[in-house]
């Protein structure tokens, strides 16, 4: 059965996977991406988008569970990604929490992927009620001609916000990596309940370059409190900071919608000190449309001299709505510096449910209301 005017949630998000990956040159017999988004979906995956969002994601402002990533530098990783939520038939906290477990255990099984990291954290970070928002997402990895990757981002506040920092202390700790919290907390939670702890990720994988990260939402901050945080890796170009706050923030000075993102990455040889900083912009809260996200990202793509074509090819990939139509489409853009590679990434929303309208400015409603 294929209505195409009502797609299921798998047929609309695996043709837009389909489109990245044939965008990013994986040979189109390659189906593991679209067979691995079948299984991160379960049975979700069958409803009708017209039947809405089984349960109310956050992964992505209209509640798809999936949300889509491509690196766009030149030497880019060639990695199309998706950040993911299993979601039960019967979906609940707990329920949904036991279904991304089973995930993990057939996929791991069937891929060959080392749970190690996962085993020796799981007790902290999957409590019987998780707490919060969700209790945890994978991030699927595809490259060309590679078995897909998992990462999965446990939540700090899963045993409620008072414990974040704990959780993630006692995380480290069990990775064997005991400095590394102070290493990323010196410079980066200064401001009380302004810079929170959001996601603990780890990658299963066990090559030496496989890492632990850290990510601290910034409230209300400005791009000195992301240089500020950025100093904890060696050597990093503030510039670079300023100037990607500034071409994608706009002229935003203070981050007063959704936060700006770092994150710390730790690999075991190193544990002392972070090899890598990324800063995460939510850029739809920035800009009135996607039109206008497109031209910043653009704008900043080819000051770093990266080719821009990418981000309309990654683009076309996933809709053809008119971008001025929307907002949101682009959801982040991220910033990555340091040893282990510099580039951008841009994530991209699926907006199967809903797309967000464009942002009325306040000239242009009160023009609307005196009408
Ligand atoms: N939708 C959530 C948010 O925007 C979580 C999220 C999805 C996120 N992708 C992200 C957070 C990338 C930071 C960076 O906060």
């Amino acid at each position: 059965m294929n209505d195409i005017n009502d797609p299921t949630l798998f047929d609309y998000t695996s043709r837009q996977l389909r489109n990245l990956c044939d965008e990013a040159g994986f040979p189109s017999s390659d189906s593991a991406p679209v067979d691995m988004l079948r299984e991160l979906l379960g049975p979700g995956g069958d409803r009708r988008l017209s039947e809405g969002p089984l349960w109310p994601s956050d992964v992505a402002d209209d509640a798809t569970p999936v949300e889509f990533s491509v690196a766009l530098d030149d030497t880019g990783e060639n990695a199309v990604r998706i950040l993911g939520e299993v979601i039960a038939e019967q979906p609940g906290m707990a329920a949904n929490m036991a279904a991304a477990r089973r995930f993990l255990d057939s996929t791991a099984e069937r891929l060959g992927i080392p749970t190690e990291r996962f085993d020796a954290v799981q007790d902290l970070f999957l409590p019987e009620d998780p707490q919060g928002k969700f209790s945890f997402w994978y991030s699927l990895i595809f490259r060309p001609n590679a078995t897909p990757k998992l990462k999965v981002y446990f939540n700090p506040d899963v045993r409620g916000e008072h414990r974040g920092r704990e959780l993630v202390a006692e995380g480290f700790r069990r990775l064997g990596m005991e400095d590394a919290y102070d290493a990323a907390s010196e410079h980066s939670v200064q401001r009380g309940e302004k810079d929170r702890f959001t996601f603990f990720a780890v990658d299963l994988d066990d090559s030496p370059t496989s890492r632990v990260k850290l990510y601290i939402s910034h409230y209300s901050a400005t791009a000195e409190e992301a240089v500020r945080a950025s100093q904890a890796v060696d050597g990093l170009d503030a510039e670079s900071i300023r100037d990607f706050c500034r071409v994608l923030g706009g002229d935003t000075v203070t981050f007063g919608g959704r936060p700006l993102v770092s994150s710390y990455s730790f690999v075991e040889a190193d544990p002392k000190r972070p090899g890598n900083y990324s800063l995460y912009l939510p850029i739809r809260d920035y800009v009135a449309h996607d039109a206008e996200a497109r031209e910043r990202v653009r704008a900043f793509l080819g000051a770093r001299g990266s080719d821009p074509a990418g981000l309309d090819r990654a683009i076309a990939a996933v809709t053809d709505r008119p971008l001025d139509e929307g907002r949101g489409l682009l959801a982040h853009v991220s910033l990555r510096l340091g040893q282990f590679g510099t580039g951008t990434t841009i994530y991209l929303s699926s907006e199967g449910y809903e797309v967000l309208p464009p942002r009325v400015d306040a000239s242009a409603a009160s023009a609307a209301v005196g009408a």
